[in-house]
């Protein structure tokens, strides 16, 4: 079966879905993005996501192409049209194709921007072996932009991360500036000490999460306490539990740092609750 894929208002096999080399996403990397995950054929957090990118598109001075409604409408166009059970659907908008390479941004009126959208099965998803035995990070220099929290397509160094991590017998990076952890190449990142969940606090040098968002919720609901606050790697490494969040990860045990383990080396209690938490309540409201 043919993948269909969405551009521009059509619906096409995916190899006929193409955009022009003019585009200034391909150019410039001057779009934005959302991943959501499909679990039962439905999409998790889908108001949280489609607000992060109306939120992104604005920041960028880049209209909107679709409203929510029509969003939703498309991506289960997708899923269904492609037959997804579990899986995850990727959009990308960009400010379209102005006809010619040029650092001024076009006049939206002329140059209408582009949308793309596909989806990616993968069966089994919310049952991952890895979330069993958690992952390793390794740690590197923070050196993206400073507006992490618009969701850009410019993700050499999150690519580059996870090389320098897969090179290192790792997983995954956990991304350090001045001393204080800022996130995972593609997930928030968060520490457990002594029953406290701390999660560095919102700002331009972190992505808004919307699976952190869900899971701070949460935590608060089951009477965790929660300190957004940055963290040190010499913190995290005395602390109890580690983990990760993201649309496509949910929550995901850290077991090791740099090559040290984290408490036991195996998921600690409250990464593992609040996975199942998590999974439970996103489930409930899935659309
Ligand atoms: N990444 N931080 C960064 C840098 C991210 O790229 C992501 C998501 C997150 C978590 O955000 P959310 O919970 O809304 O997925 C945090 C997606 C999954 C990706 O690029 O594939």
């Amino acid at each position: 079966m043919t993948r269909i894929v969405y551009v521009n208002g059509h619906y096409l096999p995916e190899a006929e879905a193409t955009v022009s080399v003019f585009d200034r996403g391909f150019l410039m990397a001057d779009g934005v993005y959302e991943v959501t995950s499909v679990l039962d054929g439905k999409l998790l957090d889908f108001p949280g996501h489609a607000l992060r990118l109306e939120r992104s598109l604005a920041e960028l001075d880049m209209a909107s192409p679709v409203t929510p409604d029509e969003l939703l409408a498309i991506f289960r166009e997708l899923v269904a049209q492609n037959g997804v059970t579990d899986g995850m659907i990727y959009l990308q908008i960009t400010r379209g194709n102005p006809g010619d390479r040029d650092f001024a941004f076009p006049d939206p009126a002329s140059t209408p921007s582009t949308i793309v959208a596909f989806t990616q099965s993968k069966p089994g998803l919310a049952d991952s072996p890895v979330a069993k035995s958690g992952i390793k990070v390794i740690s590197i220099d923070d050196i993206r932009w400073g507006r992490r929290d618009i969701k850009t397509v410019q993700l050499l160094y999150p690519s580059m991360g996870k090389m320098m991590a897969k090179k290192a017998g790792a997983d995954d990076a956990w991304m350090v500036q001045d001393g204080f952890v800022t996130e995972g190449t593609s997930n928030n990142a968060y520490i457990v000490k002594g029953g406290r969940i701390i999660t560095r606090h919102l700002g331009h040098e972190i992505l808004h999460g919307i699976t952190r968002a869900a899971v701070l919720r949460f935590a608060a609901e089951a009477q965790m306490v929660v300190e957004e606050r940055a963290f040190t790697l010499a913190e995290a490494s005395q602390a109890d539990e580690a983990f990760i969040t993201s649309a496509s990860a949910f929550v995901m045990p850290v077991v090791a740092i740099d090559g040290a383990t984290v408490g036991s080396g195996t998921p600690g209690p409250v990464a593992t609750r609040l996975r199942e938490i998590y999974l439970e309540e996103s489930r409930k409201t899935a659309l």
